[in-house]
Parts: C-alpha cells; sequence; structure tokens
C-alpha cells in the first residue's frame, strides 16, 4: 500500500469510529504545509487524552476524534487555520467517465448524513437551524455554499462535483446557494479516490488573527506559533526575534507563552513603526522591542534561550548577496548572545544557499543542525531549520 491508500484509509477508519458514536466527532484542520506535525505536537498537548489512534495527518491537514462535549476545546488551537466537521469519508468507485462519475457525486448528495453534523455544528457557529420531525431541516432562507477541492486525475473538474454535489441538497433541504452570504460552508475534498465531505466551524482563518498594521512580509500568526513550538519555549526563557519586520513572532509568543521574556528588533524604520502600532491594537501585551542591528545585538554573551526569526527570503525582503554576508554575520552574533548547551534556535529562510553557505563557512561553528522542515508559503517553498547551541565559548 502507498503512503495516499494508507492515509486514506486512516481517514476513513477515523470516520467510521465516530459514525457509530454519537459523542464522537472527526475534526479536520488546516495547516500551512510541512507544519502537519508540529500541529500534531500541539493538539497532543492541548488533548492529552488523545493517543496515536485518534489522529493522522496528510498534506496541509491534520485529521482527530473528539468528544462533542471537548470540541470548545479547539478554539484553543494556535497551529491550524480552519477546523471542520467531517460528516463522510470514503472511498468511491470513479470509472474516468464524466456523467457516471457526477452521477456519483449526487447519489452521494442523497443519502449523507447531515443530523448530527449538523446539529453540533449549529451549536459550535450559534447558528439556529430549524430541526423538523423527520431528519429534515428544509428551509428557504438558510443559505450554503459548497466549495470543492480535488486533488490526483479526474474526468470531472471540482466545480463541476461541487455543483453536481450541491444542485441535489439544494433539492433535498431548498436551502439556497450562495457564494457570498452563505451560513453554511460545505466542504467537498476528492483525494484521489477518497471524498470527504465536511461542514467549515471557521469563517475567518485563524491565521488572521493578532496583526492589524501588515507589511510586505508579514507571517501568518498560526505559521509564528509553528516555528516558537518548535523551538520549545519554557516559562521563564529569553526569547528574541532578532528580525522581526512587524513583530508577528514576538506578538504571537507573548499571547501562546505569556510566561516568556520576549525581546525584538529590526533596522528598518517602517518595521519598527509597524511593530509599534502592532502592539499598541493588543491590550496588555508586554514585548521589548528596539531599533537594532542583528548583527550587533544589546545582549550580553550567553544570556538568551530562544531565538526565532524570519530572515530577509530575498525575494521580497533583502537580497540573495546582501544575506551572503548578513547569515554569516547574524549566526556569530547568534552564537554570541546564546547560552552554551541551551539555547534552541529557529530560522525560517527561503535563501537556502546563503544559510548553508553560513553553515559551511563560518569558521566558528556555534550551532548543531536539528530538525530541517520544507514548507510551503504564499507559493514559496522556505525551509525552517531548528538548530541548537553548542557547548563552544564564544571567543571574539
Ligand atoms: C522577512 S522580514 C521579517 C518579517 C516578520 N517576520 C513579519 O512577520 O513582519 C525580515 C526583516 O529583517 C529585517 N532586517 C534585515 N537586515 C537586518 C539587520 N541587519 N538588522 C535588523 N533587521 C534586519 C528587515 O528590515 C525585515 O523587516
Amino acid at each position: 500500500m502507498d503512503n495516499l491508500e494508507l492515509t486514506n484509509n486512516r481517514i476513513k477508519k477515523l470516520f467510521e469510529r465516530t459514525k457509530n458514536n454519537q459523542n464522537l466527532l472527526l475534526i479536520e484542520a488546516t495547516v500551512d504545509t510541512g507544519f502537519e506535525k508540529v500541529a500534531i505536537e500541539e493538539l497532543l498537548i492541548k488533548f492529552s487524552e488523545l493517543n496515536e489512534n485518534d489522529y493522522c495527518l496528510s498534506p496541509g491537514r491534520i485529521y482527530f476524534c473528539i468528544e462533542i462535549l471537548e470540541l470548545t476545546k479547539i478554539n484553543n488551537l494556535r497551529s491550524v487555520d480552519n477546523f471542520s466537521i467531517v460528516i463522510y469519508s470514503d472511498n468511491l468507485n470513479f470509472v474516468s467517465d464524466k456523467d457516471e462519475d457526477l452521477n456519483i457525486f449526487k447519489d452521494l448528495a442523497n443519502t449523507i448524513e447531515f443530523s448530527k453534523g449538523l446539529s453540533v455544528w449549529s451549536n459550535f457557529t450559534d447558528c439556529p437551524i430549524q430541526f423538523n420531525d423527520s431528519d429534515s431541516f428544509t428551509s428557504t432562507e438558510f443559505k450554503f455554499r459548497i466549495t470543492g477541492i480535488r486533488s490526483y486525475k479526474h474526468a470531472f473538474t471540482s466545480m463541476e462535483a461541487a455543483s453536481h454535489f450541491g444542485g441535489v441538497i439544494n433539492d433535498r433541504f431548498l436551502w439556497p446557494v450562495s457564494m457570498v452570504e452563505f451560513h453554511l460552508e460545505i466542504l467537498l475534498y476528492i483525494v484521489a479516490d477518497r471524498v470527504t465531505v465536511a461542514l467549515k466551524l471557521t469563517r475567518r482563518s485563524n491565521h488572521r488573527r493578532n496583526i492589524a498594521f501588515f507589511g510586505p512580509t508579514t507571517l501568518r500568526a498560526t505559521v509564528c506559533y509553528n516555528l516558537l513550538l518548535l523551538a520549545k519555549p519554557k516559562p521563564g526563557d529569553v526569547i528574541v526575534d532578532p528580525l522581526c519586520g512587524g513583530g508577528s513572532i514576538p506578538i504571537e509568543c507573548a499571547l501562546a507563552f505569556p510566561e516568556t521574556v520576549i525581546f525584538c528588533g529590526d533596522n528598518h524604520e517602517r518595521a519598527i513603526e509597524r511593530t509599534c502600532n502592532n502592539l499598541e491594537a493588543i491590550p496588555n501585551i508586554l514585548v521589548h522591542h528596539f531599533a537594532w542591528d542583528a548583527t550587533n545585538l544589546p545582549f550580553k554573551d550567553n544570556s538568551v534561550d530562544v531565538i526565532v526569526t524570519d530572515l530577509p527570503f530575498g525575494k521580497r525582503s533583502g537580497s540573495f548577496s546582501d544575506n551572503r554576508v548578513l547569515y554569516m554575520k547574524i549566526l556569530i552574533e547568534f552564537g554570541r548572545i546564546a547560552k552554551p548547551n541551551v539555547t534552541r534556535m529557529v530560522l525560517l529562510t527561503n535563501d537556502r544557499r546563503s544559510l548553508l553557505n553560513a553553515m559551511n563557512k563560518n569558521k566558528k561553528q556555534y550551532w548543531n543542525k536539528g530538525q530541517l522542515l520544507a514548507v510551503k508559503l504564499g507559493g514559496l517553498k522556505p525551509l525552517v531549520s531548528c538548530f541548537k547551541r553548542n557547548k563552544l565559548i564564544y571567543e571574539p
């Protein structure tokens, strides 16, 4: 069995479990591709009762079974963007004939069981829904839309699958379709033969939290959280983002790990202003922010526990030739302020070559390489590199 088949079967199995248990739900959460394992790490911290049989991951998504009574706890998850309740997942027998395959979606829309998922969705989103005597909840006021998402080869497009599926839902419940002003968004995922249907719980992606003043390279809050979690922050840690742009990493750090001491800075006037404005927009947040040069930081030697930063990529910020020099200098400066054998450092960059060059060419090597994550962000494929400070004593 290949990976795709294994994943499809695993999702199907998780769904079967929730289908046979009125108290259980299968939740699907989206995450930037590459961070799925980090999202699972957070899940296991926040839902400590879960074990390896209760979740699985696929590119850009994690799936987990939870008790309906626990559902509001998903609001505590910071690594993922959107949540939905899975109301169907199975492998279907597509035959590569457009009409026949589209009929499969019509049959599915006629038979799929909505009541459990819809009543939980209605409670969670505070959107009342009129349940009639039978399993029906017909309404001409309740609007819906279907979003089709498809990968691998099929004889139909995502739009065609969504419109055939949606047409029957409309006939069945009389709900009008509205692409913009809808109450319910139904997701139709088609991954090779697997079809998953889910009711979306989030109206707005969680990555939009925190930031009021955006810059050209503002990171998503969920990505910031994932970078921070990789550095394993502990209460009392001194955490630094030396190239903070508009402050998205330190702000997420202050909100997610409030028992840490956070410093950040940038050398660009506009970025410093944005950080100030973003911090002012959030009440009761403590981040020490500075105008500084990351190659010459105002910290004593051996004084910082964690460094998490998003380096100039050389595309929207910085240039590849500047980066060669900058990366060499900051690795030494970060080595100076870091505590031997203690400091964890997580760097995000699209300029892999400059980072590799700096890693190999620096005469003094203060950093041991750890995990590497190839992620996908806004059309780019940057690398997340985790490091641990080694025992070498800093010498100027
Ligand atoms: C990729 S951006 C960081 C974006 C940030 N994470 C955000 O979400 O807004 C890199 C930042 O490094 C800053 N920078 C470049 N060289 C620097 C240096 N020598 N010292 C301090 N900051 C520097 C740039 O001004 C830019 O704001």
